[in-house]
């Protein structure tokens, strides 16, 4: 019987890659760089399934050209802002991700950032190398500090909760605010408040919601005007979260203290962005999930969804499961 045919949007982990080219006819994008739109639409013209990354822009007119025989759109994220899952839906194709397998390494870098940036290391280094380290100063590059300091959380689902259970280690104060979450957290000591309360109250505010209608800009210059002016604010989630002219102003007057942001708007950030020339901003090219062993599993993931929904099995993480009602 003849395989399955996909398309894959970039080179991905082996333990994913193997098993896709095990189970059906593979056409793997080689390039560093996605294809364009057009690539796009003629490669994914007549095949069964693709696996694409959150790079591409993926709406009905994709799912159009691909065909009727369109079974399955996998993800190798855990965000789906790049899919327009309402149009994947009125398909009735099954749109996977790739959940919980890298809530702890992207914690782990928000904590980093955090770190960082309250304690400017990269300042630090640009110090030595610059020649500026003549002595040791009681008053040189003095930083913000994480114990006993307030960590508000705005979103606290997994990667949220990861962030809680890490500060737990670092004696911070942990507050959320998430409009979905109604449970109390009394393992985690983390107390449920309401926004305005999160930004006045937090010493660092760290993002870990979707990016939805609801969330676009929802960091914008009435949000910076309420946070503490030593406030360090880190962005792992998506770019647009915050609003980029709103935060180059709070940054650029010191209103608040600092920012780590490893999701910008527009991604990748042209070079000649003015958040660039800024001291107290620390921007990573969208890493934070990219630990050896996370990616890994992010890919066989992504390929086991894959493979399920071309052989029209369920597939085992769906964001859109009503397509099986
Ligand atoms: C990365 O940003 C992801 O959504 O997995």
């Amino acid at each position: 019987m003849a395989k399955p045919k996909v398309f894959v949007t970039r080179l991905i982990p082996e333990k994913g890659l193997d098993l896709i080219r095990e189970a059906c006819e593979a056409d793997v994008w080689q390039a560093e760089l996605p294809p364009t739109r057009a690539e796009l639409l003629r490669h994914v013209h007549g095949v069964d399934g693709f696996l694409c990354l959150l790079t591409e822009q993926i709406d009905g007119e994709v799912m159009d050209e691909a065909g009727p025989q369109l079974k399955v759109i996998s993800n190798h994220a855990v965000g789906f802002d790049n899919i327009d899952v309402g149009a994947a839906t009125a398909r009735k194709i099954p749109v996977g991700n790739t959940p919980e397998v890298l809530t702890d390494a992207t914690a782990d870098f928000a904590f980093a950032l955090m770190m960082a940036v309250a304690r400017r290391i990269p300042e630090a280094e640009r110090y030595v190398h610059e020649g500026k380290w003549k002595t040791w100063g009681p008053l040189t590059l003095l930083g913000g500090e994480l114990t006993g300091g307030t960590l508000g959380l705005i979103g606290f689902g997994r990667i949220g909760k990861a962030m809680a259970r890490r500060a737990l280690g670092f004696e911070m104060r942990v507050i959320y605010y998430d409009p979905g979450e109604t449970q109390p957290s009394p393992e985690l000591k983390a107390n449920r408040v309401d926004f305005e309360t999160l930004l006045a109250e937090s010493d660092f505010i760290s993002l870990h919601t979707p990016l939805t209608p609801d969330t676009r800009h929802m960091i914008d210059s009435e949000a910076f005007s309420k946070m503490k002016p030593n406030a360090v604010l880190v962005n792992t989630a998506r770019g647009p979260v915050v609003d980029p002219q709103a935060l180059y102003e709070a940054l650029k007057e010191k209103r608040i203290f600092g920012a780590g942001l490893d999701v910008t708007e527009p991604e990748p950030l042209p070079l000649d962005s003015p958040l660039l020339g800024l001291d107290n901003l620390l921007i990573t090219p969208h890493i934070a999930s990219a630990g050896r062993a996370t990616r890994a599993q992010m890919a066989w993931m992504a390929a086991r969804n894959l493979i399920a929904g071309v052989m029209g099995e369920r597939l085992p993480n769906c964001v859109n499961p009503q397509v099986y009602k």
